[in-house]
Protein backbone atom coordinates (compact mmCIF):
# COMPACT_ATOMS: atom_id res chain seq x y z
CA UNK A 1 0.00 0.00 0.00
CA UNK A 2 1.47 3.53 -0.83
CA UNK A 3 0.98 7.07 -1.33
CA UNK A 4 1.34 8.39 -4.70
CA UNK A 5 1.23 11.64 -6.72
CA UNK A 6 -0.29 12.15 -9.74
CA UNK A 7 0.60 15.40 -11.19
CA UNK A 8 0.87 17.51 -14.70
CA UNK A 9 4.37 18.02 -16.49
CA UNK A 10 3.14 20.62 -18.66
CA UNK A 11 0.81 23.50 -18.71
CA UNK A 12 -2.54 21.90 -17.38
CA UNK A 13 -4.34 19.61 -19.68
CA UNK A 14 -1.88 16.47 -20.07
CA UNK A 15 -4.74 14.17 -19.42
CA UNK A 16 -4.52 13.68 -15.30
CA UNK A 17 -8.35 12.70 -15.08
CA UNK A 18 -7.59 9.43 -17.23
CA UNK A 19 -4.94 8.57 -15.63
CA UNK A 20 -6.46 9.34 -11.63
CA UNK A 21 -9.51 7.37 -12.86
CA UNK A 22 -7.32 4.34 -13.65
CA UNK A 23 -4.98 4.05 -10.57
CA UNK A 24 -8.22 5.03 -8.38
CA UNK A 25 -9.68 1.62 -9.11
CA UNK A 26 -7.93 -0.21 -7.17
CA UNK A 27 -7.23 2.87 -4.67
CA UNK A 28 -8.68 3.05 -1.35
CA UNK A 29 -8.83 7.54 -1.04
CA UNK A 30 -8.41 10.02 -3.63
CA UNK A 31 -7.04 13.50 -2.72
CA UNK A 32 -7.38 16.62 -4.95
CA UNK A 33 -4.89 18.70 -3.03
CA UNK A 34 -4.56 22.13 -5.37
CA UNK A 35 -6.55 24.43 -7.80
CA UNK A 36 -10.01 25.14 -7.98
CA UNK A 37 -12.69 24.73 -10.50
CA UNK A 38 -10.08 26.50 -13.04
CA UNK A 39 -9.20 22.76 -13.40
CA UNK A 40 -11.43 20.47 -15.69
CA UNK A 41 -10.74 16.50 -15.89
CA UNK A 42 -12.05 14.57 -18.64
CA UNK A 43 -13.01 11.14 -17.50
CA UNK A 44 -14.53 8.57 -20.03
CA UNK A 45 -15.89 5.67 -18.50
CA UNK A 46 -19.05 3.33 -18.82
CA UNK A 47 -21.17 6.14 -17.08
CA UNK A 48 -20.77 8.50 -19.42
CA UNK A 49 -18.38 11.35 -20.57
CA UNK A 50 -17.69 13.70 -17.25
CA UNK A 51 -15.68 16.81 -16.99
CA UNK A 52 -14.68 17.20 -13.48
CA UNK A 53 -13.59 20.52 -12.11
CA UNK A 54 -13.60 19.96 -8.34
CA UNK A 55 -14.72 16.20 -7.33
CA UNK A 56 -11.82 13.92 -7.24
CA UNK A 57 -12.21 11.17 -10.68
CA UNK A 58 -12.10 8.22 -7.98
CA UNK A 59 -16.11 9.21 -6.96
CA UNK A 60 -16.83 6.73 -10.01
CA UNK A 61 -15.62 4.02 -7.79
CA UNK A 62 -18.35 3.12 -5.12
CA UNK A 63 -14.71 2.10 -2.65
CA UNK A 64 -13.19 4.82 -2.81
CA UNK A 65 -12.73 7.59 -0.39
CA UNK A 66 -12.91 11.00 -2.26
CA UNK A 67 -11.32 13.91 -0.69
CA UNK A 68 -11.13 17.78 -1.49
CA UNK A 69 -8.24 18.61 0.35
CA UNK A 70 -7.47 22.14 2.21
CA UNK A 71 -5.11 23.42 -1.13
CA UNK A 72 -7.95 23.53 -2.73
CA UNK A 73 -10.23 26.83 -3.22
CA UNK A 74 -13.70 25.79 -3.32
CA UNK A 75 -16.54 27.68 -5.08
CA UNK A 76 -19.74 25.65 -3.21
CA UNK A 77 -21.83 26.60 -6.29
CA UNK A 78 -19.76 24.59 -8.47
CA UNK A 79 -19.06 22.04 -6.44
CA UNK A 80 -22.83 21.31 -5.52
CA UNK A 81 -23.81 21.40 -9.22
CA UNK A 82 -20.97 18.76 -9.93
CA UNK A 83 -22.49 16.53 -6.86
CA UNK A 84 -25.88 16.74 -8.55
CA UNK A 85 -24.56 16.19 -11.90
CA UNK A 86 -22.94 13.04 -11.11
CA UNK A 87 -25.71 11.70 -8.86
CA UNK A 88 -28.27 12.05 -11.60
CA UNK A 89 -25.97 9.31 -13.74
CA UNK A 90 -26.43 7.14 -10.36
CA UNK A 91 -23.13 8.07 -9.01
CA UNK A 92 -23.18 8.08 -5.41
CA UNK A 93 -21.52 11.13 -3.74
CA UNK A 94 -21.89 9.98 -0.31
CA UNK A 95 -18.17 8.88 0.19
CA UNK A 96 -16.94 12.48 -1.08
CA UNK A 97 -15.70 15.03 2.18
CA UNK A 98 -14.23 18.66 1.90
CA UNK A 99 -11.71 19.90 3.97
CA UNK A 100 -12.72 23.07 6.74
CA UNK A 101 -9.49 24.34 5.78
CA UNK A 102 -9.95 24.74 1.93
CA UNK A 103 -10.90 28.15 1.35
CA UNK A 104 -13.90 29.40 -0.37
CA UNK A 105 -14.19 31.38 -3.88
CA UNK A 106 -16.31 34.13 -2.87
CA UNK A 107 -18.63 36.26 -5.44
CA UNK A 108 -16.17 39.48 -5.21
CA UNK A 109 -13.27 36.54 -6.00
CA UNK A 110 -14.83 35.57 -9.44
CA UNK A 111 -15.54 39.47 -10.23
CA UNK A 112 -12.28 40.83 -9.12
CA UNK A 113 -10.29 37.94 -11.26
CA UNK A 114 -12.80 39.47 -14.29
CA UNK A 115 -12.28 43.07 -13.96
CA UNK A 116 -8.94 42.85 -13.40
CA UNK A 117 -8.36 40.97 -16.56
CA UNK A 118 -10.07 43.50 -18.40
CA UNK A 119 -8.28 46.12 -16.57
CA UNK A 120 -4.78 44.23 -18.01
CA UNK A 121 -6.49 44.61 -21.48
CA UNK A 122 -3.47 43.53 -23.68
CA UNK A 123 -1.57 42.24 -21.10
CA UNK A 124 -4.11 39.74 -19.76
CA UNK A 125 -2.90 36.35 -18.19
CA UNK A 126 -6.08 34.70 -19.74
CA UNK A 127 -7.05 33.41 -16.79
CA UNK A 128 -10.49 31.00 -16.51
CA UNK A 129 -12.09 34.11 -14.47
CA UNK A 130 -12.73 31.81 -11.87
CA UNK A 131 -11.74 33.81 -9.30
CA UNK A 132 -8.51 31.79 -8.41
CA UNK A 133 -5.83 34.48 -8.33
CA UNK A 134 -8.16 36.52 -5.99
CA UNK A 135 -8.85 33.31 -3.79
CA UNK A 136 -5.34 32.47 -3.20
CA UNK A 137 -4.65 36.12 -2.42
CA UNK A 138 -6.80 36.74 0.47
CA UNK A 139 -5.55 33.21 1.79
CA UNK A 140 -2.07 34.26 2.43
CA UNK A 141 -3.52 37.64 2.97
CA UNK A 142 -5.24 35.73 5.67
CA UNK A 143 -8.80 37.62 5.05
CA UNK A 144 -10.01 34.57 3.44
CA UNK A 145 -13.56 32.51 4.28
CA UNK A 146 -12.97 28.99 4.56
CA UNK A 147 -15.31 25.99 3.98
CA UNK A 148 -15.28 25.48 8.34
CA UNK A 149 -16.86 28.72 8.84
CA UNK A 150 -19.72 28.06 7.08
CA UNK A 151 -20.61 25.90 10.04
CA UNK A 152 -20.86 28.82 12.57
CA UNK A 153 -23.46 31.43 11.00
CA UNK A 154 -22.37 34.04 13.64
CA UNK A 155 -18.52 33.59 13.29
CA UNK A 156 -18.96 33.19 9.07
CA UNK A 157 -21.30 36.48 9.39
CA UNK A 158 -18.47 38.43 11.14
CA UNK A 159 -16.12 37.02 8.79
CA UNK A 160 -17.72 38.28 5.94
CA UNK A 161 -18.40 41.47 6.84
CA UNK A 162 -15.37 42.19 7.55
CA UNK A 163 -13.39 41.06 4.01
CA UNK A 164 -16.48 42.86 2.30
CA UNK A 165 -16.15 45.80 3.89
CA UNK A 166 -12.75 45.91 1.98
CA UNK A 167 -13.70 44.67 -1.26
CA UNK A 168 -16.62 46.65 -1.60
CA UNK A 169 -14.33 49.53 -1.16
CA UNK A 170 -11.79 48.45 -3.69
CA UNK A 171 -15.02 47.87 -5.97
CA UNK A 172 -15.88 51.21 -5.93
CA UNK A 173 -13.21 53.00 -5.88
CA UNK A 174 -10.85 51.09 -7.88
CA UNK A 175 -13.06 50.02 -10.21
CA UNK A 176 -15.97 52.27 -9.38
CA UNK A 177 -18.71 49.49 -10.27
CA UNK A 178 -21.30 48.87 -7.51
CA UNK A 179 -20.51 47.33 -4.24
CA UNK A 180 -22.01 43.83 -3.24
CA UNK A 181 -24.92 42.78 -0.70
CA UNK A 182 -23.45 41.54 2.18
CA UNK A 183 -26.75 40.22 3.26
CA UNK A 184 -27.51 38.18 -0.34
CA UNK A 185 -24.41 36.64 0.28
CA UNK A 186 -24.58 35.67 3.41
CA UNK A 187 -28.00 34.53 2.50
CA UNK A 188 -26.58 32.30 -0.42
CA UNK A 189 -23.79 30.94 1.51
CA UNK A 190 -25.33 30.10 4.83
CA UNK A 191 -27.89 27.65 1.93
CA UNK A 192 -24.48 26.28 0.39
CA UNK A 193 -23.73 25.59 4.08
CA UNK A 194 -26.73 24.02 5.03
CA UNK A 195 -26.10 21.53 1.87
CA UNK A 196 -22.50 20.82 2.46
CA UNK A 197 -22.03 20.98 6.34
CA UNK A 198 -22.57 16.71 6.52
CA UNK A 199 -19.07 16.29 3.96
CA UNK A 200 -16.74 19.65 5.86
CA UNK A 201 -14.50 17.67 8.32
CA UNK A 202 -11.13 17.63 9.40
CA UNK A 203 -10.11 16.25 6.34
CA UNK A 204 -6.21 16.02 7.70
CA UNK A 205 -7.17 13.33 10.11
CA UNK A 206 -8.89 11.08 7.67
CA UNK A 207 -5.91 10.80 5.46
CA UNK A 208 -3.54 10.98 8.41
CA UNK A 209 -5.35 7.90 9.34
CA UNK A 210 -5.75 6.03 5.83
CA UNK A 211 -1.82 6.35 5.81
CA UNK A 212 -1.13 5.05 9.37
CA UNK A 213 -3.32 1.76 8.14
CA UNK A 214 -2.12 0.99 5.00
CA UNK A 215 -4.55 2.72 2.48
CA UNK A 216 -3.67 3.42 -0.55
CA UNK A 217 -3.81 6.93 -1.33
CA UNK A 218 -3.78 8.68 -4.69
CA UNK A 219 -3.01 12.34 -4.36
CA UNK A 220 -4.38 14.42 -7.79
CA UNK A 221 -2.83 16.85 -9.03
CA UNK A 222 -4.43 19.74 -10.98
CA UNK A 223 -3.01 22.43 -13.69
CA UNK A 224 0.58 21.57 -14.36
CA UNK A 225 4.47 22.33 -13.38
CA UNK A 226 4.73 25.09 -15.96
CA UNK A 227 1.72 27.24 -14.36
CA UNK A 228 3.64 27.31 -10.95
CA UNK A 229 3.63 30.34 -9.48
CA UNK A 230 7.22 29.58 -8.34
CA UNK A 231 8.77 27.53 -10.95
CA UNK A 232 6.50 28.26 -13.76
CA UNK A 233 6.22 30.90 -16.80
CA UNK A 234 5.60 33.86 -13.48
CA UNK A 235 3.12 36.28 -14.08
CA UNK A 236 1.22 33.51 -16.60
CA UNK A 237 0.86 31.42 -13.90
CA UNK A 238 -1.80 29.74 -11.67
CA UNK A 239 -1.90 31.02 -7.83
CA UNK A 240 -1.45 27.62 -6.21
CA UNK A 241 1.20 24.89 -6.54
CA UNK A 242 0.86 22.45 -9.06
CA UNK A 243 3.94 20.60 -7.94
CA UNK A 244 3.61 17.20 -6.14
CA UNK A 245 5.43 19.38 -2.88
CA UNK A 246 2.32 20.88 -3.05
CA UNK A 247 0.47 17.21 -2.57
CA UNK A 248 1.82 17.43 1.20
CA UNK A 249 0.36 20.85 1.44
CA UNK A 250 -2.59 20.16 0.23
CA UNK A 251 -3.65 17.41 1.91
CA UNK A 252 -1.58 17.50 5.59
CA UNK A 253 1.45 14.92 4.77
CA UNK A 254 4.65 15.02 5.16
CA UNK A 255 7.60 14.01 2.55
CA UNK A 256 8.55 11.41 3.16
CA UNK A 257 4.65 9.97 2.90
CA UNK A 258 4.84 10.20 -0.13
CA UNK A 259 6.24 6.90 -2.15
CA UNK A 260 5.98 7.43 -5.93
CA UNK A 261 5.21 10.41 -8.16
CA UNK A 262 3.75 10.27 -11.78
CA UNK A 263 3.81 12.70 -14.32
CA UNK A 264 1.58 12.95 -16.95
CA UNK A 265 2.81 14.85 -20.24
CA UNK A 266 0.99 14.92 -23.64
CA UNK A 267 3.24 13.33 -26.45
CA UNK A 268 3.07 16.86 -27.71
CA UNK A 269 2.26 20.39 -25.80
CA UNK A 270 -0.78 22.78 -25.50
CA UNK A 271 -1.33 26.08 -23.16
CA UNK A 272 -4.43 27.77 -23.30
CA UNK A 273 -3.71 31.30 -21.90
CA UNK A 274 -1.49 33.74 -22.35
CA UNK A 275 2.52 33.12 -21.91
CA UNK A 276 5.37 32.03 -23.80
CA UNK A 277 5.58 28.68 -25.16
CA UNK A 278 8.53 27.92 -27.35
CA UNK A 279 6.84 25.18 -29.79
CA UNK A 280 3.82 26.82 -30.41
CA UNK A 281 2.71 25.92 -33.99
CA UNK A 282 0.68 28.63 -35.40
CA UNK A 283 0.32 27.19 -39.08
CA UNK A 284 -2.02 23.95 -39.73
CA UNK A 285 -0.05 21.63 -38.13
CA UNK A 286 -1.19 23.38 -34.58
CA UNK A 287 -4.50 23.25 -36.25
CA UNK A 288 -4.66 19.63 -37.15
CA UNK A 289 -3.17 18.30 -33.63
CA UNK A 290 -6.34 20.77 -32.28
CA UNK A 291 -8.88 20.02 -33.78
CA UNK A 292 -8.43 15.98 -33.88
CA UNK A 293 -7.60 15.94 -29.99
CA UNK A 294 -9.91 18.55 -29.43
CA UNK A 295 -7.32 20.89 -27.66
CA UNK A 296 -10.56 23.29 -25.86
CA UNK A 297 -10.47 24.34 -22.60
CA UNK A 298 -12.52 21.98 -20.55
CA UNK A 299 -13.26 24.91 -18.22
CA UNK A 300 -13.69 27.65 -20.39
CA UNK A 301 -13.97 26.06 -23.86
CA UNK A 302 -10.89 28.43 -25.19
CA UNK A 303 -8.93 26.92 -28.40
CA UNK A 304 -5.35 25.44 -26.58
CA UNK A 305 -2.38 26.11 -28.05
CA UNK A 306 -0.76 23.59 -29.83
CA UNK A 307 3.16 22.63 -30.25
CA UNK A 308 5.79 19.81 -30.10
CA UNK A 309 6.55 18.31 -27.62
CA UNK A 310 9.03 20.80 -25.69
CA UNK A 311 12.04 18.48 -23.81
CA UNK A 312 13.78 21.34 -22.46
CA UNK A 313 10.69 21.97 -20.42
CA UNK A 314 9.22 18.73 -20.04
CA UNK A 315 13.14 17.73 -18.00
CA UNK A 316 12.63 20.89 -15.80
CA UNK A 317 9.11 19.43 -14.76
CA UNK A 318 10.47 15.93 -14.05
CA UNK A 319 13.07 17.41 -11.70
CA UNK A 320 10.80 20.28 -9.85
CA UNK A 321 8.29 16.98 -9.06
CA UNK A 322 10.93 14.90 -8.74
CA UNK A 323 9.12 12.51 -10.75
CA UNK A 324 9.32 8.38 -10.30
CA UNK A 325 7.57 7.78 -13.92
CA UNK A 326 5.79 9.30 -16.33
CA UNK A 327 2.48 8.74 -18.18
CA UNK A 328 2.47 9.75 -21.56
CA UNK A 329 -0.82 10.67 -23.47
CA UNK A 330 -2.29 11.52 -27.06
CA UNK A 331 0.12 9.38 -28.34
CA UNK A 332 -2.58 8.46 -31.26
CA UNK A 333 -2.56 11.72 -31.98
CA UNK A 334 0.55 11.41 -34.07
CA UNK A 335 -0.81 8.40 -35.89
CA UNK A 336 -0.06 9.03 -39.59
CA UNK A 337 2.14 11.79 -38.94
CA UNK A 338 5.58 11.99 -41.35
CA UNK A 339 7.87 12.89 -38.96
CA UNK A 340 7.78 14.32 -35.36
CA UNK A 341 9.45 16.99 -34.05
CA UNK A 342 11.11 17.77 -30.68
CA UNK A 343 12.38 20.30 -28.49
CA UNK A 344 15.54 19.72 -27.36
CA UNK A 345 16.89 23.01 -26.48
CA UNK A 346 16.33 26.54 -27.03
CA UNK A 347 18.48 29.12 -29.09
CA UNK A 348 18.24 32.53 -27.38
CA UNK A 349 20.74 35.18 -28.92
CA UNK A 350 23.49 33.64 -29.73
CA UNK A 351 23.30 31.14 -26.51
CA UNK A 352 22.02 27.53 -26.57
CA UNK A 353 19.73 27.28 -23.54
CA UNK A 354 19.34 23.57 -22.26
CA UNK A 355 17.48 24.28 -19.20
CA UNK A 356 14.13 26.53 -18.89
CA UNK A 357 15.00 30.04 -18.34
CA UNK A 358 13.55 31.20 -15.29
CA UNK A 359 12.01 34.90 -16.89
CA UNK A 360 9.06 34.63 -18.87
CA UNK A 361 10.39 37.42 -20.99
CA UNK A 362 13.76 35.36 -22.00
CA UNK A 363 11.61 32.33 -22.42
CA UNK A 364 9.31 34.35 -25.15
CA UNK A 365 12.64 35.16 -27.46
CA UNK A 366 13.75 31.59 -27.19
CA UNK A 367 14.18 29.78 -30.44
CA UNK A 368 13.82 26.07 -30.54
CA UNK A 369 16.17 23.67 -31.52
CA UNK A 370 14.05 20.84 -33.01
CA UNK A 371 15.19 16.84 -33.74
CA UNK A 372 13.23 15.46 -36.38
CA UNK A 373 12.44 11.76 -35.52
CA UNK A 374 10.24 8.83 -38.30
CA UNK A 375 6.55 9.30 -37.75
CA UNK A 376 4.40 5.60 -38.12
CA UNK A 377 1.80 5.35 -40.52
CA UNK A 378 -0.92 3.12 -38.38
CA UNK A 379 -3.63 3.80 -36.03
CA UNK A 380 -2.34 2.34 -32.39
CA UNK A 381 -5.53 3.07 -31.12
CA UNK A 382 -6.30 -0.48 -30.51
CA UNK A 383 -3.03 -1.53 -29.44
CA UNK A 384 -2.75 -3.10 -25.85
CA UNK A 385 0.59 -3.81 -25.65
CA UNK A 386 4.18 -2.44 -26.06
CA UNK A 387 5.91 -4.78 -27.95
CA UNK A 388 3.39 -4.59 -31.06
CA UNK A 389 3.31 -0.80 -31.45
CA UNK A 390 5.26 0.59 -34.10
CA UNK A 391 9.08 0.48 -33.72
CA UNK A 392 8.97 4.52 -34.39
CA UNK A 393 6.06 4.36 -31.78
CA UNK A 394 8.39 2.91 -29.37
CA UNK A 395 11.74 4.81 -30.95
CA UNK A 396 9.97 8.56 -30.01
CA UNK A 397 9.28 7.41 -26.50
CA UNK A 398 12.81 6.10 -25.73
CA UNK A 399 13.61 9.20 -27.17
CA UNK A 400 11.57 11.33 -24.57
CA UNK A 401 12.75 9.05 -21.91
CA UNK A 402 16.51 10.07 -22.70
CA UNK A 403 15.92 13.61 -22.98
CA UNK A 404 13.89 13.78 -19.86
CA UNK A 405 16.08 10.74 -17.78
CA UNK A 406 12.74 9.70 -16.92
CA UNK A 407 11.24 5.83 -17.56
CA UNK A 408 7.71 6.11 -18.82
CA UNK A 409 5.23 3.98 -17.48
CA UNK A 410 2.20 4.23 -19.24
CA UNK A 411 1.09 5.38 -22.84
CA UNK A 412 -2.58 6.35 -23.53
CA UNK A 413 -3.59 5.78 -27.32
CA UNK A 414 -6.86 6.87 -27.07
CA UNK A 415 -9.64 8.70 -24.48
CA UNK A 416 -11.45 5.38 -23.15
CA UNK A 417 -10.42 3.92 -20.08
CA UNK A 418 -8.74 0.73 -21.77
CA UNK A 419 -7.06 2.43 -24.34
CA UNK A 420 -3.94 1.99 -22.50
CA UNK A 421 -0.54 0.60 -23.19
CA UNK A 422 1.71 -0.35 -20.06
CA UNK A 423 5.62 0.22 -21.17
CA UNK A 424 7.67 0.48 -17.63
CA UNK A 425 4.75 -0.29 -16.39
CA UNK A 426 4.95 -1.20 -12.09
CA UNK A 427 1.40 -1.13 -10.27
CA UNK A 428 1.93 1.09 -7.38
CA UNK A 429 -0.39 -0.90 -5.22
CA UNK A 430 0.76 -4.30 -5.80
P1 LIG B 1 -6.23 30.94 -13.31
O1 LIG B 1 -5.73 29.69 -12.69
O2 LIG B 1 -7.69 30.89 -13.69
O3 LIG B 1 -5.90 32.16 -12.50
O4 LIG B 1 -5.46 31.14 -14.71
C1 LIG B 1 -4.06 31.38 -14.78
C2 LIG B 1 -3.46 30.66 -15.98
O5 LIG B 1 -3.51 29.26 -15.76
C3 LIG B 1 -4.20 30.90 -17.30
O6 LIG B 1 -3.27 30.89 -18.35
C4 LIG B 1 -5.10 29.70 -17.40
O7 LIG B 1 -5.47 29.41 -18.75
C5 LIG B 1 -4.20 28.62 -16.82
N1 LIG B 1 -4.95 27.49 -16.26
C6 LIG B 1 -5.60 27.45 -15.08
N2 LIG B 1 -6.16 26.24 -14.89
C7 LIG B 1 -5.83 25.50 -15.95
C8 LIG B 1 -6.07 24.13 -16.31
O8 LIG B 1 -6.71 23.36 -15.59
N3 LIG B 1 -5.55 23.73 -17.49
C9 LIG B 1 -4.81 24.56 -18.29
N4 LIG B 1 -4.55 25.83 -17.99
C10 LIG B 1 -5.05 26.29 -16.83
Amino acid sequence: MAVIAVVGGQWGDEGKGKVVDLLAERADMVVRFSGGDNAGHTVVNPYGEFTLHLIPSGIFYPRVTCIIGNGVAINPAVLLTEMQELQKHGIDTGRLFISDRAHLIMPYHTLLDELEEERRSKGAIGTTRKGIGPVFADKVARVGIRAGDLLDKDMFRNRLRAALEFKNTVLTKAYEVSPLSLEEIYDQYCRYGQQLAPLIRDTTSTVREAVTTGHSVLLEGAQGALLDPDFGTYPYVTSSSPLAGAGCIGAGLGPREIDRVMGVFKAYNSRVGAGPMPTELKDEVGNFIREKAREYGATTGRPRRCGWFDAVAGRFSVQINGLSDIALTHLDIYDGFPSIKVCTAYRFNDEVLTSFPSDAAVLEECQPVYEELDGWQQSIGETREFDRLPTEARDYMSRLEDLLSCPIGLVSVGPDRKQIVPVKWISPWE
